[in-house]
């Protein structure tokens, strides 16, 4: 394995497509590893645009302006960071070995849209998965509840990510608005919805699932601890790790997250989202890049995930140890449409084995994800106490 001189004709070249907070850490993990990193988004100076050698903006589900960036860039390795991508162009260049697509292009275009994944899961590899059935109308969704799939019920967009567009429903009287609410919700408007039914879990984990190749060359699948988190409308809100599992539970996401970055196959990290219930695990969905629920690995791991990402894609070994039990809470704007003040930094960095991730997003919404409060802590309770308050604690205001 060999890394080149960035800037110059030897360089080993990344491109980002997708810039956010993920992106932005990848990138800074490649940076130090000697990387030239080329930032791609759909707007101008997103997290990840701030610290790479070059930054674009260009529309990723186009096909001509994303040919035309690739030939001019010449990247050796393309790594998605978001699903809204024009998926059958990053085929084509894989195909004439202008670049190598991470972690592989099978992967970015199953997971992209909620069916293919999940009847790759469910029906290829017969893992257990809730309930599901996919409908292109209202009455084919009214039908498919009807005939099994019952209430409580999720309807989701078959394409979209982040909770957008997705309902929980208890009754039949809900089912129109769930419908509308996914079709003017989801991200390429598909006019197709997945009903899933409820799964009844204790709690729900991030199994971080890292393929990468040992000294040899040989690829090996490394497992982090399991990350534990709580959803509030299709988002996370807090994470932690480790997450405390019965062993036979355990055992079982691991294999279940093993038979799915297997079949994905490609080098990196996978988020393998899996529901748990005493020892019963479901699969959810999987992320062929860093999670979101993982940046809790900032503070637990020697290597955070990010880190992780960067040496299994440049075919590197990993370390996938955790140091020191760790949590996560997520920094809302607050405010919309505006750039922000943050404050009151030093009372949050005062609380003991804190620290902060402020994204530098150039707008804020209400609900826009604006920064991340890290803490460690003797044991996960610990941990997530410390971080919500580190959260609390930082101020964030509309700057005038
Ligand atoms: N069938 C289900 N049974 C129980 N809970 C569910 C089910 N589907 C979704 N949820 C809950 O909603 C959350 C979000 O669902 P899902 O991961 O499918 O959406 P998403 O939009 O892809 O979210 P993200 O992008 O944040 O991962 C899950 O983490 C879980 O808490
Ligand atoms: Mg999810």
């Amino acid at each position: 394995m060999r890394i080149g001189t960035p800037l110059s004709p030897n360089a080993t070249r990344v491109m980002l497509l997708g810039s956010g907070e993920l992106g932005k850490e990848v990138i800074i993990a490649l940076q130090r590893l000697g990387v030239e990193v080329i930032a791609v988004d759909r707007y101008a100076n997103a997290p990840g645009h701030q610290v790479a050698h070059r930054a674009h903006v260009i529309d990723m589900t186009d096909d001509a302006a994303l040919r035309r960036l690739i030939s001019e860039e010449k990247p050796h390795l393309i790594v998605p960071e978001i699903e809204a991508l024009n998926t059958a162009t990053l085929a084509d260049i894989e195909a004439q070995n202008l670049a190598q697509v991470i972690p592989t292009v099978k992967a970015v275009q199953l997971t992209m849209n909620r069916e293919g994944i999940r009847r790759l899961a469910a029906e290829e590899l017969g893992l257990p998965t809730s309930p599901y059935a996919f409908a292109n109308s209202l009455e084919a969704l009214r039908k498919a509840i009807d005939d099994g799939i019952g209430y409580p019920c999720f309807i989701k967009p078959t394409m979209s990510s982040s909770g957008k567009g997705q309902s929980r429903i208890t009754d039949t009287s809900e089912v129109a608005a769930a419908w509308d609410y996914a079709a003017t919700g989801g991200r390429v408007n598909q006019g197709v919805v997945i009903v899933e039914g409820q799964i009844d879990f204790d709690y729900e984990i991030t199994l971080l699932t890292v393929r990468a190749r040992n000294a040899d060359g040989e690829i090996e699948t490394h497992f982090c601890e399991p990350i534990g988190h709580v959803q509030q409308k299709g988002d996370y809100v807090e994470s932690w790790q480790p997450q405390a599992m019965d062993r036979v539970a355990l055992e079982r996401a691991q294999r279940i997250a093993k038979a799915v970055t297997d079949s994905l196959g490609g080098l990196g990290l996978f988020g393998v989202e899996l529901f748990v219930k005493g020892e019963d695990v479901w699969f959810s969905e999987v992320s062929p890049r860093p999670h979101d629920t993982g940046m809790v690995t900032m503070a637990s791991q020697r290597f955070s995930e990010f880190d992780l990402h960067a040496r299994a894609i440049l075919g590197l070994p990993v370390n996938v140890g955790l140091q020191r039990p760790a949590a996560s809470a997520v920094i809302y704007g607050g405010a919309d449409g505006c750039y922000l003040d943050y404050s009151n930094l030093e009372q949050a960095l005062a609380v003991p084995e804190s620290d902060l991730r402020l994204f530098g997003k150039p707008e804020s919404f209400s609900r826009r994800r604006m920064g991340v409060a890290l803490a460690a802590g003797k044991d996960v309770g610990e941990a997530r106490t410390r971080a919500r308050l580190v959260a609390s604690l930082v101020k964030t205001t509309a700057a005038s």
